[in-house]
């Protein structure tokens, strides 16, 4: 009997649709899985109001950790298999302090990890800290599966946001689709449920080292990186600053949450363009440099697919 601890935490339920379409092969005899949701002490609101969603940002790049509610359990597992959202380029707040936890640090030390993201389209950095977090407590990450909001990321720019902030997801006038991952990559995740299955069959979860390559687990978009990269820079620096002004929820940042919202702006309708089309110049030039980069970031399971047919019967 092999056991299986899942950690998720989802506002919206998508990540537990995601969950319940990746674990449905699961239902079997010789597995046992153990589902933990994490509970943050303050719940975070949804739909989320402009101010309460800006203000949790400092924290969320710097990993402070929310309080969230304790877990217990004796059990010890041979895989864990953590469901996470992306908040600001960083792990969402409650996985965070999951992974910092004395649980976290007690069940996964030495254990194979596979993460899996549903996000908008903006993953690669917060999945290098994932690494660093999962490297703390001596966890191993065998693999990553990641999906994105389905739609081009002009169209998913408004769509995303606009479901965060008024809870609305429908699709809307003709050019919109409906915010978040598509039903059918939703439930094509079971691909990799039963690639896990066979892998715990055969005990290769002890090898730890991916069990889910060959999938078409990531895709990396190497137009974003760059973006991923500054960003990061300046939610830090700003992060910093409002994070001396007071704690998360403090009246006294609001402020400076607003001002950094018209910089961001500003930065998003004068900056970004043009280092689009700069970005897409260099890319050109250094292709070698960025396709390295590219699969880098897409490790441990990689963008292959040589291992698609002998899943397809499943879907
Ligand atoms: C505060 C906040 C910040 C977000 N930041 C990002 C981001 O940096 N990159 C990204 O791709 N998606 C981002 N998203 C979208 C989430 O990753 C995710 O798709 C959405 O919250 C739905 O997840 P859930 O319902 O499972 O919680 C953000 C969402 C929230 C609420």
């Amino acid at each position: 009997m092999k056991k299986i601890l899942i950690v998720s935490y989802s506002q919206t339920g998508q990540l537990n649709e995601v969950l319940t379409s990746l674990s449905s092969p699961f239902k079997c005899d010789e597995i046992e899985i153990n589902h933990k949701i994490i509970k943050p002490k303050k719940p975070y609101p949804f739909p989320w109001n402009f101010f309460e969603f800006m203000d949790c940002f400092p924290e969320s790049v710097y990993l402070d950790p929310c309080e969230i509610e304790e877990i217990e359990d004796s059990n010890d597992y041979d895989l864990v298999i953590i469901f996470y959202q992306v908040w600001f380029l960083s792990p969402s707040l409650p996985i965070t302090a999951f992974l910092k936890s004395k649980f976290a640090k007690e069940k996964l030390r030495n254990k194979p990890v596979i993460t899996v993201i549903a996000c908008r389209n903006m993953w690669v950095m917060a999945q290098e800290k994932m690494k660093s977090l999962l490297k703390n407590i001596d966890a191993k990450l065998i693999d990553n599966i990641v999906l994105v909001d389905q739609g081009s990321s002009i169209t998913t720019f408004i769509t995303t946001p606009r479901w965060m902030l008024t809870g609305k997801r429908n699709a809307f006038w003709k050019i919109f689709p409906k915010a978040g991952v598509s039903k059918e990559d939703i439930k094509n995740t079971s691909r990799f449920g039963f690639a896990i299955k066979e892998a715990l069959e055969n005990n290769l979860e002890k090898e730890k080292v991916s069990i889910c390559s060959g999938l078409k687990a990531v895709s990396v978009d190497e137009k974003l990186i760059k973006s991923e990269q500054i960003g990061t820079k300046s939610f830090m620096i700003w992060g910093k600053l409002i994070r001396k002004v007071g704690k998360i929820g403090d009246k006294k940042r609001k402020p400076f949450i607003a001002l950094y919202t018209v910089f961001l702006i500003l930065m998003i309708i004068t900056v970004v363009p043009i280092n689009m089309i700069v970005q897409t110049i260099i890319r050109k030039v250094n292709k070698e440099k960025i396709l390295k980069q590219k699969s880098f970031y897409e490790m441990p399971s990689g963008s292959d697919d040589f291992r698609m047919k002998d899943f397809s019967k499943y879907e």
